[in-house]
């Protein structure tokens, strides 16, 4: 109890980052992750980011279109890869590691159709499978089995999200000379509850 109100008083008098330098370094100065993983994780909560980026880019193209039920998984599938986003966040964070948040790309915006669309989406989730197997394969060989096991959600996630986006593009190929088809499949999208 002295401790702490004495503490206190401290801290009155001194600034935060003069403060900061006298927390001990096993407190606050040990990164508990390896270099490259922490690298890693970083890079693949850019990529995260990214993903939700381009996916808004995709709702607003849908709803430019009038096609409000893409628009609308579009949109909730932005917030599902923000989700993402913040599991590597709080993960690197709980670590107690550095969060560096890099700049995020444009949309890339080439899609003229649909099915153009989806087409980007299912090969975009191929590749950020790609990325979460890299880090996956690379806490194997750094024998960090916290974050491999943390990533393992991310392994399992990877086989819907990609499954998700090959069912939709299917669906599109198959109806995609027919308006009535393409509406009926914007509706029937449209009932995508939100899942956060
Ligand atoms: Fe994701
Ligand atoms: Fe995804």
């Amino acid at each position: 109890m002295i401790n702490f109100v004495a503490a206190n008083i401290i801290v009155s008098y001194i600034s935060i980052e003069n403060y900061i330098k006298t927390i001990p370094k096993n407190i606050k100065g040990e990164i508990m992750l390896n270099e490259k993983i922490q690298k890693a994780l970083n890079h693949q909560l850019n990529l995260e980011l990214s993903s939700s980026y381009e996916y808004l880019a995709m709702s607003a193209f849908f709803e430019s279109l009038n096609f409000s039920g893409f628009a609308s998984w579009m949109r909730i599938q932005s917030q599902e890869e923000n989700g993402h986003a913040a599991k590597i966040y709080d993960y690197i964070l709980l670590s107690n590691s550095k969060v560096e948040l890099a700049q995020i790309n444009a949309p890339s915006l080439v899609y003229k159709t649909p099915k153009g669309v989806f087409e980007a989406t299912y090969k975009h989730e191929q590749k950020v499978t790609a990325s979460i197997h890299n880090l996956a394969g690379l806490a194997i060989d750094t024998k960090d089995y916290a974050t491999g096991n943390f990533l393992q959600w991310f392994v399992n996630e990877q086989v819907e999200e990609e499954a998700n986006a090959l069912k939709i593009l299917e669906r599109i190929k198959m109806i995609e000379d027919s308006k009535g088809g393409v509406l009926y499949l914007d509706k029937e999208l449209g009932k995508r509850a939100k899942s956060v």
